[in-house]
């Protein structure tokens, strides 16, 4: 078995993670943007653990990007999808389930877990550490859970049934569709915060931020993965809102 995740700000990462490493003992998971990860699945003869956050009750553009244009390595493969939310996602795994099959994978099972919200520049559902901590603590037990059923044979399947599909569509997707269509060119950095440190530039899992003479500039092919939004040491990057309010990363937790 081994992880492929997409994680803006970790979440991902950590269930992906240890959902691998308590079958495997060892966690050999990759994120999908490192370059050996199209090389890790091709040579997987068991099962893909595959994760990504919810984006408005879709995966984000960047991970359907991915399973579209990987056909050649994703077919035959067997794959458990595990999606990350905040709260609510309808079919977070379903979404990329129905890709995964177009493309010739089978999907196994699913898991939907609940993590910490991660939208730094918004203030909607932000908790103290504490609370965060707390969630994390039962998204763990969920996961446990699930890997047991795992290893029983009988892999869970949040979020693939035509109930959650509809729950997903009508809950969210249908209405956010337009926000998740594209890559995203709403990112904005306040000059007058920003140091030109840099750090965003070396972050971004799509490249999207370049230094220009000292400024930051997007290329507009932003994942909305709030990686930068949360790390930078100035709190200078927003893109669904104006200021950053709290800034989020599971390290930190
Ligand atoms: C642009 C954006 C949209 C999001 N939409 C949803 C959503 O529709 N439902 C939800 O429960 N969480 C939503 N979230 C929260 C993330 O899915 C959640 O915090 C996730 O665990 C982040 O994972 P990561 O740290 O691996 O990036 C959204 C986050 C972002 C950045
Ligand atoms: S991380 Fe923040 S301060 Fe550093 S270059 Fe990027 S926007 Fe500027
Ligand atoms: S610009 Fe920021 S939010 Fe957008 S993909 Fe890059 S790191 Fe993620």
């Amino acid at each position: 078995m081994i992880g492929v995740y997409f994680s803006g700000t970790g979440n991902t990462k950590h269930c992906v993670s240890t959902f691998v490493k308590l079958i495997n003992n060892e966690s050999t998971s990759l994120p999908l943007e490192s370059k050996d990860t199209k090389n890790y699945i091709r040579n997987e003869k068991d099962t893909i653990v595959f994760g990504y956050p919810t984006q408005f009750s879709n995966a984000p553009i960047f991970v359907r990007d991915f399973i579209r244009k990987n056909k050649d390595i994703l077919k035959g493969k067997n794959i458990f999808i595990i999606s990350t939310m905040g709260l609510f996602s309808g079919d977070g795994t379903g979404c990329t389930a129905r890709l995964f099959k177009k493309v010739g994978a089978k999907v196994i099972g699913g898991l939907q877990v609940r993590m910490p919200d991660n939208v730094c520049d918004v203030n909607t559902l932000k908790k103290s550490k504490e609370e965060n901590r707390d969630i994390i603590y039962k998204a763990d037990i969920k996961i446990k859970e699930s890997v047991k059923a795992y290893i029983n044979g009988h892999p869970t399947q949040e979020g693939l049934s035509a109930f959650s599909h509809i729950a997903g569509l009508f809950g969210q997707r249908l209405w956010f569709y337009s926000r998740t269509k594209n890559y995203s060119n709403k990112i904005k950095i306040n000059t007058d915060k920003c140091m030109s440190c840099g750090k965003c530039t070396t972050l971004c899992p799509t490249s999207n931020l370049i230094m220009n003479n000292k400024s930051v500039e997007s290329k507009n092919k932003c994942t909305m993965c709030y990686r930068c939004i949360s790390q930078c040491p100035q709190r200078a990057i927003t893109l669904i809102g104006n200021e950053v309010v709290q800034q989020y990363s599971y390290d930190k937790c």
